[in-house]
């Protein structure tokens, strides 16, 4: 058998796939749908959660800048692709970008780093949402027990009366630390619940209509915008506090990379850089899109430069209500809007997050079960993984089957290790897809593209090298396991997927006939 490792995918074929009565699919979202979407995708874990720590712990008041450096990174790639959406409208996205331009190994890679982009991203958001339930739990008299309310191992301490994370806690002596109660977590089970809740929706096949998002997508946003506008008039009260919390805006450096000072910018951008994940997805619904040359690129971009504006405002305020050094909290919207001292103000940022990061919960697990379903499809994955549910219609193993190892993760990892593997997997993705416009537009520079991306190759060399430099600012521990799971994904690859591929199974069948008649002519 050959390896022919760069076996393409025909675009003309597949462009014959994108059209509607193909694919089976109901083209039914315009550009403002599409926007709502992106926004529905990339608001959740990162804004809500992430922020809090990322300035507690690495880039402090210069989250700002780690904001920007980490949305100019994603325009880069956004614009990449927007390209692709709109010449290629099909719901496999980078997978099936990579497919038509680099060949069936490099959409193999990516197909399985897609997988930590979403699995873990999900879980990721799950453990999010688990901190802002709790909160809000907490918040009724109804507490969750310390013990089953973070990731194994964590120390939770008794502050206030409230259990939180011993790392929250701020301000106190060692010794004043070492007398508060405290236990040692066990798992999370409200991450538990809100994944296996999530699955056990999706594989009924309530899909999330473009009305239910919307809705969400309006109620995320006007919490944040109502943060914005409390923090504002706040501050605009209070400027000695915002002049004070800003000093320095660049802690110095704690003397290793990564904490403070201008790596710690470079740091907070590669795992703040989890908050834009989502734009991507708008891609995926490709194939869903009335007018998809005309509006992908209107529905990526336009959910993109919304959510930049919104986390840099978002940043600039919390960061002037609240000394970066209190903010490694499971909730730091909330304690910020605290501070303003408007009552209603913390439990409206509550059920706001707690709506959103749902949505994205959502979104994420879809998304994985997609990618498997077209991996699946292309013979790349084992045919149960594209199996339908005959009455619900629903790719049910796969879903039941990824729901229960998201759920697990969540249950178990800290959201820390959990959001650096996503960023890891989607950076990876976002070099692949760059890449790839470059290569088309040099191995087929006629094709008509509806949209072409500016200044190539500086755009996407530039989103190649920003890309990379997010990725090489994370943790070794995140390297190490994404390229054990790369290694996994190349044995499976080399086992299965070389076998079974429809591509390959294709090209072959095309080429015994002309084997078969050049052998006559030799006799
Ligand atoms: N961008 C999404 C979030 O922040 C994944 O939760």
């Amino acid at each position: 058998m050959s390896l022919n490792l760069l076996a393409r995918k025909d675009l003309n074929e597949m462009l014959r796939e994108t059209e509607g009565e193909v694919s089976g699919l109901k083209r039914a979202l315009g550009p403002l749908n599409l926007v709502t979407l992106g926004i529905g995708a990339i608001i959740g874990t990162g804004i809500f959660v992430l922020t809090g720590p990322v300035a507690a712990t690495a880039a402090g008041p210069a989250i700002v800048l780690s904001f920007i450096i980490a949305g100019v990174g994603c325009a880069f790639a956004g614009l990449c692709y927007a390209e692709f959406a709109a010449l290629i409208p099909i719901a496999g996205s980078s997978y099936s970008y990579a497919y038509a331009t680099l060949g069936e190994l490099v959409a193999w890679i990516i197909g399985w780093a897609l997988v930590l982009e979403y699995a873990f991203g999900a879980a990721t958001v799950a453990v999010g949402w688990s901190g802002y339930v709790g909160s809000l739990l907490q918040d009724f008299g109804i507490p969750i027990s310390p013990q089953l309310s973070n990731a194994p191992g964590t120390a939770m301490v008794n502050y206030h009366g409230r259990w939180r994370s011993l790392g929250s806690v701020v301000g106190l002596t060692p010794g004043a630390l070492a007398r508060l109660p405290r236990v040692t977590a066990r798992f999370d089970l409200m991450a538990l619940v809100g994944i296996l809740a999530m699955t056990a929706i999706l594989v009924i096949g309530i899909k999330e209509s473009a009305n239910v998002n919307n809705a969400v997508v309006i109620v995320k946003v006007s919490v944040l915008l109502v943060f914005i506008g409390l923090g504002i008039l706040f501050l605009s009260g209070h400027t000695a506090l915002h002049a004070a919390n800003w000093h320095p805006f660049i802690p110095p450096n704690k003397g290793h990379f990564g904490q403070f000072g201008w790596s710690g910018v470079l740091r907070g951008a590669g795992i703040i850089f989890f908050a834009y994940i989502g734009f991507d997805a708008v891609s995926t619904a490709a194939q869903e899109s009335k007018n998809p040359p005309h509006d992908m690129p209107i529905g990526i971009l336009g959910s993109l430069v919304i959510c930049t504006v919104l986390y840099i405002l978002v940043a600039v305020t919390l960061t002037g209500l609240v000394p970066y050094t209190h903010l490694n909290v499971a909730d730091p919207i909330a304690l910020g809007v605290d501070v303003t001292g408007v009552r209603w103000g913390s439990l409206l940022v509550k059920i706001g997050a707690i709506a959103g990061l749902t949505s994205t919960m959502l979104v994420m697990l879809l998304g994985q079960s997609r990618v498997f379903f077209t991996m699946s499809h292309d013979g790349l994955l084992w045919k149960w993984a594209s199996k339908v549910h005959p009455k619900l219609r629903t790719p049910y193993v796969s879903t039941i089957l990824v729901g229960i190892c998201v759920a697990c993760l969540a249950a178990f990892l800290p959201i820390t290790t959990l959001d650096e593997l996503t960023s890891i997997g989607t950076l990876f993705a976002f070099t692949i897809v760059c890449a790839g416009v470059w290569v088309l537009r040099r191995q087929k520079p006629h094709l008509a593209r509806p949209f072409r991306t500016p200044w190539v190759p500086f755009v996407p060399i530039m989103g190649i090298l920003v890309s990379l430099a997010m990725m090489f600012s994370l943790h070794a521990l995140t390297w190490e396991v994404f390229l054990i799971w790369l290694a996994v994904g190349l044995v499976v690859y080399f086992t299965y997927s070389v076998r079974h591929s429809k591509v390959r199974h294709a090209i072959r069948s095309a080429a015994e006939p002309e084997a078969q008649t050049a052998a006559g002519r030799d006799v």
